[in-house]
């Protein structure tokens, strides 16, 4: 017989209550009611209920895989590989995965002389066994790097000789088991200049060696597609038109780029960025595939820590007009929120005040922004 379930803590289960009872006249449009199989198991995703199986063909929902990063520093076991019922749900709902921090430098080349695999393939062989696709996160990036290499001494030669080793070798390990890779990961600052001191390849070696990296992340896995990746970059603004540029630049010199991806780190503090699709069109129309990957909604958290259903109502509504923009746009295939859960999300412990990002709560039951995304794709 299976054990009878704990008790949820107190918090949670008002804030599922909350969000139930008020589905209606407040989710104007936006939520649907939840489906009878909820109130009988919370935790049973029924197939109906999957955002997976509601999205079109070819399009895929993705989420990031917590581990690493600030997780570390938790006081909880590696929550990919040790949370039954997390991993339950990431392969349930799922289309895609990203690895939140288990490909990037300090966690898979720890070493000058080591690479450390073990929790990537973990994640690219789930995957897999899940029917998921994969998006490597990321090749160079000026942050989460070892201090091997950020405080290392080395001539340009050899730091060229590291970075391409690294692609090669990294993406040469998962070739035809990565559909897209963030090759380059915020390359530009808010003004659209590129992060020349930040950035320790671009520093060291200039800006043509983000064309570099491009050429050999294609000829370690010419069918993965190839992708710049950055924040802050959801509407047109000096950001976004930095890209725009850099990718006319890329292409008239037939660098293998194939993607621009905003991560839509969102905030209730700011406006929707309304424009959202307007901007990825701008790519698309450059023969581009267009990508949203890490969106998540955060919001300024009441004293009680419990969101107010006028808050949730609102972070759906973000979720729902991000999606949206994404399902407009023609090559826009690929749509990743960063974390399904508040169980593991890196926002409270980057935005202070702020949290209830992600579209469950911290004991996976569903808010108004799941039941947003799941009724947008499956009107889509
Ligand atoms: C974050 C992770 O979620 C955290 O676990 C880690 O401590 C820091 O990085 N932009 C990115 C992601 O490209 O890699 C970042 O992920 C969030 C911002």
């Amino acid at each position: 017989m299976r054990p009878a379930r704990p008790i949820r803590p107190l918090r949670f289960a008002t804030v599922a209550l909350t969000a139930a009872a008020l589905t209606l006249p407040l989710l104007s449009g936006v939520a649907t009611a939840e489906p009878s199989a909820q109130r009988k198991d919370p935790h049973s995703h029924a197939k109906q209920d999957r955002l997976r199986a509601a999205a079109p063909k070819g399009f895929y929902v993705g989420t990031a895989a917590a581990g690493g990063g600030h997780h570390l520093e938790q006081d909880y076991p590696d929550p990919f590989t040790y949370d039954k019922e997390y991993r339950k749900i990431l392969g349930q709902q799922f289309s895609s995965v990203s690895p939140e921090n288990q490909m990037k430098w300090d966690a898979i080349h720890p070493e000058r002389d080591r690479y450390d695999f073990a929790a990537a393939d973990a994640i690219v062989d789930f995957a897999a066994k899940h029917g998921q696709v994969v998006r490597g996160h990321t090749l160079l990036w000026h942050s989460q790097n070892p201090a091997w290499l950020e405080q290392g001494d080395f001539t340009k030669a050899e730091l060229r000789a590291i970075l391409r080793d690294h692609i090669t070798t990294v993406v040469g390990r998962y070739a035809g088991r990565i559909q897209q890779w963030d090759v380059a990961n915020e390359i530009f600052d808010g003004e659209g200049n590129l992060r020349t001191q930040e950035n320790i390849w671009i520093r060291e070696l200039g800006p043509g060696i983000v064309a570099d990296a491009f050429r050999w992340a294609h000829r370690a896995d010419p069918r993965a597609k190839l992708f710049l990746n950055d924040y802050g970059v959801e509407s047109v603004n000096a950001k976004s038109d930095a890209y725009l540029a850099l990718v006319k630049d890329l292409r008239a010199q037939r660098v293998p780029v194939h993607g621009f991806s905003a991560q839509a780190h969102l905030s209730t503090r700011y406006g929707f960025p309304g424009d959202l699709e307007q901007n990825l069109r701008r790519f698309d129309a450059l023969g581009l595939e267009t990508a949203i990957t890490e969106l998540d909604v955060r919001m300024d958290l009441p004293e009680s820590g419990v969101p107010t259903p006028a808050q949730l109502t609102q972070q759906a509504e973000y979720y729902e007009r991000a999606l949206t923009a994404c399902l407009a746009v023609e090559d826009c295939n690929s749509f990743t929120i960063w974390g399904f859960t508040d169980k593991y999300s890196w926002v409270p412990v980057f935005f202070q005040g702020e949290g209830s990002a992600t579209v469950m709560t911290e004991d996976f039951s569903r808010k108004p922004a799941f039941y947003a995304l799941l009724a947008a794709l499956k009107r889509a």
